[in-house]
């Protein structure tokens, strides 16, 4: 029988670690996947930080939710009818524009998934699949940003698949335990397969290892086969942390808990580097935009 370690070397050898040329793509903006083969990884949190993190780096940055499960809107301590969104462009042919929230975080803007009711979920998800879909409501809008994060659903749903033919890269964010290990061929299976059907200028990020607590030795033998499988994995990882937990109750990003925050912060602006030397496009230097942080909204 298989060991897990075999599995991850068979699951690394489906597709590159970085598509040659994968970066210099049509689009104006890096458009950036973040997806998990399971559910409660993280991916919320990561896609939420990391636009934080782009942001006060300095690239005009767009967080779009494209969850139904409104992940984003929860994650900053708000309800499910607060924020008009995607559900709302998509139903009442409002311009994105209209339904875009400027947040104090420097550089960062969200479109969230907006309005919806929880059964009108299909149709959410059908309409967003219908091909080209995502892309012309993000052109209206993209000219004004430099990097859009997309906060996509966890699994091999229809959606993430609509959502990678219309990347330009995916990111995938796996919980450091054995239920995602085993998990992640299925995900490294879907990008493979939409590269090769719908979008060849798909690349793959990378993967970023999330709630990591070397404490456990579960957690530990996650990061080790991941280490040792695969090449394609960025070196900053989340660790498991409190305080990532508190700044999700509190509705905030961490780095606005002060000090306590400051260290989770400054893993995420890592990332964000490490990200940054993948999905930059070739030759483009990075204007500034400064602003003044605090409060969020
Ligand atoms: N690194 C971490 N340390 C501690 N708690 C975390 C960490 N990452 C996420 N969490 C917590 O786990 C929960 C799920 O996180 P999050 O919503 O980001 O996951 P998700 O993968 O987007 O979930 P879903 O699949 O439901 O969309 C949240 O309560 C969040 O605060
Ligand atoms: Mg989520």
């Amino acid at each position: 029988m298989q060991d897990s370690s075999d599995r991850v070397a068979n699951a690394n050898v489906l597709l590159p670690a970085r598509i040659p040329g994968g970066t210099n793509v049509p689009h104006s903006s890096p458009r950036l996947i973040v997806t998990s083969p399971t559910g409660g990884a993280g991916r919320t949190t990561l896609a939420l930080h990391l636009a934080v993190a782009l942001g006060a780096a300095g690239h005009r940055t767009l967080l779009v939710d494209l969850d139904p499960n409104n992940g984003v809107a929860h994650a900053l301590g708000r309800g499910d009818r607060t924020f008009r969104g995607v559900a709302d462009v998509l139903a009442l042919d409002v311009a994105p524009s209209q339904v875009i929230v400027e947040t104090r975080s420097p550089n960062l803007a969200l479109l969230l998934r907006g309005r919806l009711d929880p059964i009108d979920v299909a149709q959410f998800e059908s309409l967003l699949s219908e091909r080209g879909r995502l892309s012309s409501m993000l052109g209206l809008v993209e000219a004004q940003y430099d990097r859009i994060v997309i906060d996509a659903p966890s699994g091999v749903r229809s959606l993430v698949c609509a959502a990678l033919a219309e990347g330009t890269h995916a990111l995938v964010a796996l919980c450091a335990d054995a239920r995602s290990v085993r998990a992640l061929s299925q995900t490294l299976r879907v990008i493979e397969s939409v590269q090769k059907r719908d979008n060849p200028t798909l690349a793959l990020a990378g993967i970023v290892l999330t709630r990591v607590d070397l404490e456990r030795a579960s957690s530990q033998s996650a990061v080790g086969s991941m280490w040792e499988g695969f090449d394609c994995v960025f070196e900053s990882t989340i660790p498991e942390r409190e305080i990532i937990a508190k700044a999700w109750e509190s509705g905030v990003p961490v780095g606005h808990l002060g000090a306590e925050g400051a260290f989770a912060a400054r893993r995420f602006a890592a990332l964000a580097r490490e990200v940054e030397d993948v999905i930059a496009p070739a030759n483009q230097p990075v204007e500034h935009h400064v602003d003044n942080p605090r409060p969020f909204f």
